[in-house]
């Protein structure tokens, strides 16, 4: 037994989540979460939202309320959704708590101690009717390249030139529109990454077996110039961890707040910390977890991301750990994702073009989107969602492959036999040879969800489902119990220990399908086949069930015509609830 420590990439506070934005880190690191303690591995998964900047800031203002009030309102939203979608985390945390405000606070302070912050002083666009500071994106003018009057002071976003807040025409504020805007001094801390080049460039060498997107992305940012620049971790803010040196006052940063990308990747820890503090354990119960020198050293990190999360996790995290020179944890490996496109275009939050998580839940049970998902994940390239693809999949793997099987193998035997396994005789040659063959692919399955190769691991789980159609189809019980009644009952004896065994395997891509089998085979909570022949006779005869009601429904053409002419993202096709930015 090991013990692995998995956390997915937080996403941020402001909106509910997109399918593609779940896929990337949040349901497949609950995949290998469930896979694991399945194993009988000792797993903490952890998450958190990412409730700090300006976004946060922006939407409660749009909404009217208080940010405070606003991050526990979407808090609540975004941890129930990931309920409804069986995200099975140990403690879904949030970056605005106090665990995450001292820790934060505490590795500033550490790496100040160690020489690694310096202060900068710039000028920055400050606005005098919102009395702040500006950040780029929050200046908007004219393109002094394209002559777009919308530019954003960051790039402008109809010639794509990458543009200063200060070459901006007639620049206004985003937030209020007022165009009093001026220069102003103002000093900044600086996290000095560059000095971090040989050690970050000798840690990402020793850690072989990375997927090749995640090392590839570490390496390109190491290597150019941009990628190890000091990197500006303080921001003119309200809303956002006040800058202190440990408990101390830092002085000179009064009234400012540590940047997002600071303080989020911290809340792995905080968040574990929290979870220590919701079930009244003590320190040593979270720092085990991530302190080498209190128990860690034997722990495997994993972490789950969308490419675009890489940079900050394989060069300014990591910085941030190293420098602070105390013994925390590193990750072992990180596992990230491509993009999920959806049908022809992107998914786009503020056009609300695609489907979100509240409203996938309105529609379907969660099972269905997690396997589309899961089978699909955007793992060695980015991939589409089209419900066309969507609804041939669910269709054919969910209801005619497997929900078929299931149906057929119950119902025949409790038209035959009775509400119990039937008692069979001795295997046949053919029946071995299944029972053998199963064991390979179980254990081929095993190895996928081990190298988290997901997309593998779907097509190898399929396998396993189909296998089961196609041993029933040549047994074809429903002749043979007329001649041979023993041999029809060693065939059905096996197809139910078998969905058993598929029950068990299966749950962590789709657990209320499990959970509904075991309930219907009136099991407790059955083990992990290590012996998948022996688990074909693991419910004995005489084991009494109930036939389940229907697993998966067909979703028919006129419901897919619906959804797609309806999450289009054409004016009024698709009206947000909760959603902003
Ligand atoms: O991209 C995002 O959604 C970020 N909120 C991810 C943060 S991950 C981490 F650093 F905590
Ligand atoms: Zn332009």
């Amino acid at each position: 037994m090991a013990r692995i420590l998995i956390t997915s990439a937080i996403p941020y506070i402001n909106g509910i989540k997109h399918l593609g934005n779940l896929v990337g880190s949040q349901l497949p690191a609950d995949l290998f979460a469930r896979y694991l303690r399945l194993r009988g591995h000792e797993v903490m998964f952890i998450c958190a939202t990412d409730e700090h900047g300006t976004p946060a800031e922006i939407a409660a203002q749009r909404d009217g309320v208080g940010v405070r009030e606003y991050c526990d309102r979407m808090y609540e939203i975004q941890h129930h959704l990931g309920t409804g979608f069986r995200l099975s985390f140990d403690h879904f945390g949030r970056s605005s708590s106090d665990r995450n405000r001292q820790l934060t606070q505490h590795f500033a302070g550490r790496l100040a101690d160690n020489g690694h912050i310096s202060e900068v002083r710039e000028q920055q666009l400050f606005s005098v009717a919102d009395n702040r500071f500006l950040p780029d994106r929050y200046v908007r003018g004219t393109c002094p390249n394209c002559g777009y009057e919308q530019a954003r002071g960051d790039q402008c976003e109809n010639c794509t030139k990458q543009l200063n807040p200060t070459e901006l025409i007639n620049p206004r504020s985003e937030i209020s529109g007022s165009t009093e805007l001026e220069m102003r001094w103002t000093t900044h801390l600086f996290l000095r990454q560059s000095k971090f080049r040989n050690r970050l460039e000798e840690w990402i060498d020793s850690c072989d077996g990375w997927p090749i997107l995640t090392s590839s992305i570490a390496r390109k940012w190491l290597r150019d110039g941009d990628g190890l620049q000091d990197r500006g971790i303080t921001r003119d803010l309200d809303w956002g961890i006040p800058v202190r040196r440990g408990n101390k006052d830092w002085p000179g940063m009064e009234g400012k707040v540590f940047y997002v990308w600071f303080d989020a990747p911290i809340e792995y820890i905080s968040a574990t910390a929290e979870w220590a503090d919701a079930n009244e354990l003590d320190e040593a119960a979270w720092q085990r977890w991530w302190r080498t020198d209190l128990g860690a050293d034997d722990v495997r990190y994993v972490q789950f991301m969308g490419k675009d999360n890489v940079p900050f996790h394989t060069l300014s995290f990591p910085v941030t750990i190293m420098g602070s020179g105390e013994p925390w944890k590193l990750v072992d490996h990180i596992k990230s994702f491509n993009f999920l496109n959806y049908d022809g275009g992107q998914f786009s939050t503020s056009l609300r073009r695609g489907v979100f998580m509240d409203q996938a839940l309105d529609i379907l049970p969660p099972d269905y989107w997690r396997w589309w998902l899961l089978s699909h994940a955007p793992e060695h390239s980015d991939s589409e969602f089209t419900w066309n693809n969507f609804v041939a999949s669910v269709n054919k793997d969910l209801a005619d492959v497997l929900g078929n099987f299931v149906r057929r193998v119950t119902k025949f035997c409790s038209a035959r036999f009775g509400n119990e396994v039937p008692q069979g005789g001795d295997w046949s040659s053919e029946q071995s040879q299944f029972a053998a063959e199963l064991a390979e692919n179980v254990r081929r399955y095993a190895t996928h969800m081990e190298d988290i190769e997901i997309r593998k691991a779907a097509q190898q789980l399929r396998l396993i489902w189909a296998s089961g159609n196609e041993y029933l189809q040549t047994a074809a019980p429903w002749t043979s119990v007329k001649e041979d009644p023993a041999r029809a009952a060693t065939d059905i004896s096996i197809c139910m220990n078998l969905i058993r065994l598929i029950a068990v395997i299966s749950e962590p891509f789709i657990p209320d399908f499990s959970s509904a089998i075991i309930k219907s085979l009136r099991l407790r909570s059955p083990a992990w086949p290590d012996d998948p022949e022996a688990a074909l006779s693991a419910m004995t005869p005489g084991h009494e069930f109930d036939v389940p009601d229907l697993l998966f429904r067909k979703i028919s053409d006129e419901e897919c015509n619906e959804w797609q002419m309806r999450f289009s993202g054409e004016a009024g096709s698709n009206p947000p609830p909760n959603n902003d930015v």
